[in-house]
């Protein structure tokens, strides 16, 4: 049972259980402060506690007091008390007091204990919770698409092959006759599949039948990139709708974040205040900054003229944004977050909507201030059937596994777009972490998976 429920309660006979997050001794007194906030009051002639440290399991039984001193509002004055579990000081990771995030790392499966990771994850459950009440009033249909697949969508990300075959020794894999080439007609759906790296092809298959859909499925990449930013596996907010238009997508993006961001400031005000105490100065501000905030929209050629204008970076129409540019861009426009849009083809996906200029497409990528950077990619798709198969030849895009997307354009197509947004950058955003390895529980990320 929660603290707070417990104070709603009868105060008399409480029973309590947790982790001992610190421990006083003093002469005729102890103090023990559980990970969830609770100060524990022990009569040292009444009870023996002098073996309880730091990371200790135990089960109290006690009375609810108003607390006379500084830092809490209640403490629980302790009858009896049971340990439940020991934790060695000499080998408890968590045993010193204030721990670096980097060392805090290392112990996935601890830290929760520490009041900054305990805020950043209800903060994080909230966001899910949040997400799904969001996308639940405005309409839309939770549908979580397959995460083994045959297609690979964005062409560049990089992804995971599946196989069930055991791939330790290469020797005893069946070759195609006289070839060096692995036969996949042994194998489990007797051909290539991948783990997904976004479930966006299918979501618009869903939404020509259903309207609006979005999945919070994991999509993975094998990018080999080891930026405080990218993960291997990472929560892939995902909206598809149809009739509409850009302006409406960005809106939906735009309304979305701003709700969540409401809806963080209304109901975990404590979290926030611990990050802002500790770790992350002014995240109450940044967060209200946000939610108050003209999203500004503009082209990626009139963007492309500001970051020109800058003194130190230079680049050219057609190259892609680096993290320098929207970090830029974003102070530039006083921290509001960016829309920049119309990005010329050649550096976008093959089902991007294609601009009347042959040139650009019907995209926007969404940058965040504070150095989270590109939030949401988004875009109106290519409903004409001649247009998409044109761009898949440009780009070697096989056609073969995207025959279902294919029949979308045959039958009774219709004008569609939708958008991705990193929930885990969104995390990092609203806790105002600056990895992404601290808003993530077992973080996957390049050379990295513990557990
Ligand atoms: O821009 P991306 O690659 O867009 C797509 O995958 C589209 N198919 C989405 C769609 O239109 N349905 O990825 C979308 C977002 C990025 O803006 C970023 O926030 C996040 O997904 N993202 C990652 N987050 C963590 N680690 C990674 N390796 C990520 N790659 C993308
Ligand atoms: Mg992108």
């Amino acid at each position: 049972m929660s603290i707070k429920n417990l104070l709603l309660k009868t105060p008399k006979n409480v029973k309590v259980s947790g982790w001992v997050l610190t421990m006083r001794c003093q002469k005729d007194f102890s103090f023990i402060k559980l990970i969830d906030g609770l100060q524990l009051v022990i009569d040292n002639n009444k009870i023996q506690c002098d073996n309880i440290t730091t990371g200790v399991s135990i089960k109290v039984i006690g009375n609810i007091v108003e607390s006379p001193s500084k830092g809490q509002q209640y403490e629980l004055h302790v009858e009896e008390l049971q340990v439940l579990g020991y934790a060695d000081p000499e080998i408890y990771p968590l045993s010193k007091g204030k721990l670096p995030l980097t060392y805090l790392r290392s112990y996935p499966h601890l830290r929760c204990r520490t009041i900054t990771y305990r805020s950043i994850f209800r903060i994080k459950s909230s966001i899910t919770f949040a997400t799904h009440l969001f996308f639940k009033e405005n309409n839309y249909l939770h549908l979580d698409p397959n995460i083994l697949t045959v297609n690979e969508c964005e062409g560049g990300a990089g992804v995971f092959q599946v196989t069930e075959k055991d791939i330790t020794d290469l020797t005893k894999l069946e070759k195609i006759k006289d070839t060096n080439l692995y036969d996949w007609s042994t194998d489990h759906f007797e051909k290539p599949v991948y783990l997904t790296v976004s479930s966006q092809l299918q979501l618009e298959a869903l939404c020509c039948s259903l309207g609006a859909v979005y999945t919070t499925n994991k999509s993975f990449r094998s990018e080999h990139s080891s930026t405080n930013k990218h993960l291997s596996e990472f929560i892939h907010l995902e909206i598809e709708n149809c009739f509409i238009d850009l302006d409406d997508l960005m809106n939906i993006g735009e309304q979305y974040i701003k709700y969540i961001g409401n809806y963080l400031l209304e109901n975990n005000i404590e979290d926030l205040i611990n990050l802002d105490n500790f770790v992350s100065k002014g995240i109450i501000n940044k967060i209200k900054t946000i939610v108050n905030s003209e999203f500004i929209r503009l082209n990626y050629i009139d963007a492309i003229d500001i970051i020109n204008k800058s003194e130190n970076i230079k680049i050219i129409y057609g190259e892609d944004l680096s993290s320098e540019c929207e970090n830029y861009l974003t102070e530039h426009f006083n921290n509001n977050p960016v829309f920049v849009k119309n990005w010329p083809i050649s550096i976008k996906s093959f089902y991007m909507k294609q601009n009347d200029d042959n040139v650009s497409c019907s995209n926007f990528d969404l940058l965040m201030p504070h150095k989270v950077g590109e939030l949401i990619g988004g875009s109106m798709r290519e409903e004409n059937l001649d247009k998409l198969l044109n761009m898949m030849k440009i780009k070697g895009v096989d056609p073969k596994p995207l025959d279902f997307y294919i029949d979308l354009r045959k039958f009774g197509t219709v004008p569609h777009g939708g958008f991705g947004l990193g929930l885990d950058r969104l995390c990092m955003l609203f806790t105002g972490m600056e990895s992404i390895k601290d808003v993530v529980p077992f973080p996957v990320c390049y050379k990295n998976c513990s557990c």
